[in-house]
């Protein structure tokens, strides 16, 4: 292939992809088993031209995940992990229920759009670092969506 050709086809895929760059910020981290996918990711004090979402300590984040399933869903449960220098350590939260308090009824029905909020505190004895959330929304064991919000704890 000529360096011509190289160049337009990155040209071409660069243009393809910069319009939905913003959304690639909340990257995808679920794989072909995932029964569902999340279409809006909304985090507190964080806009779309943020690198990472700032998370400041002794306060509470609030996360928000707009998402389909493909199944009826009777249960779904958040589980949350902090992925720092490459480790993963979980995150505990107040309420893990998706379907309690999250502003859901269960069940879900499937192919509809629905939009679970929780709080996420940021506890004053977390360190300072940069992080990146891992939110999974879980169906037994299956993951409905998996979200990766990067942060920066301060
Ligand atoms: C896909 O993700 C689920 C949930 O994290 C995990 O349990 C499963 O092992 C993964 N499957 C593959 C093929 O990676
Ligand atoms: C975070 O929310 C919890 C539960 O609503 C509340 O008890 C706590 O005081 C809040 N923390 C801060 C720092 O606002
Ligand atoms: C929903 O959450 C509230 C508060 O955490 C709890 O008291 C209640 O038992 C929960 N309901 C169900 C059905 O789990």
């Amino acid at each position: 292939m000529s360096f011509q050709k190289a160049a337009l086809i990155l040209a071409t895929v660069f243009l393809v992809l910069v319009p939905s760059s913003r959304a690639a910020d909340f990257a995808n981290c679920a794989n072909e088993t995932a029964i569902g996918e999340f279409s809006k990711v909304e985090v507190s004090n964080c806009d779309d031209s943020q690198a990472a979402c700032v998370l400041k300590r002794n306060s509470n984040a609030t996360i928000s995940i707009t998402f389909t399933s493909s199944e009826d869903l009777t249960e779904l449960k958040a589980v949350v992990h902090g992925i720092i220098l490459g480790m993963e350590v979980p995150f505990k939260l107040p309420n893990d229920d998706g379907c309690n308090g999250s502003g859901l009824n269960c069940p879900l029905t499937k192919d509809t759009s629905y939009r679970y909020t929780t709080t996420l505190p940021v506890l004053k004895q977390y360190p300072k670092v940069s992080v990146e959330v891992k939110w999974e929304l879980k169906s037994g064991d299956k993951d409905v969506v998996c979200v990766l919000i990067p942060a920066k704890i301060q």
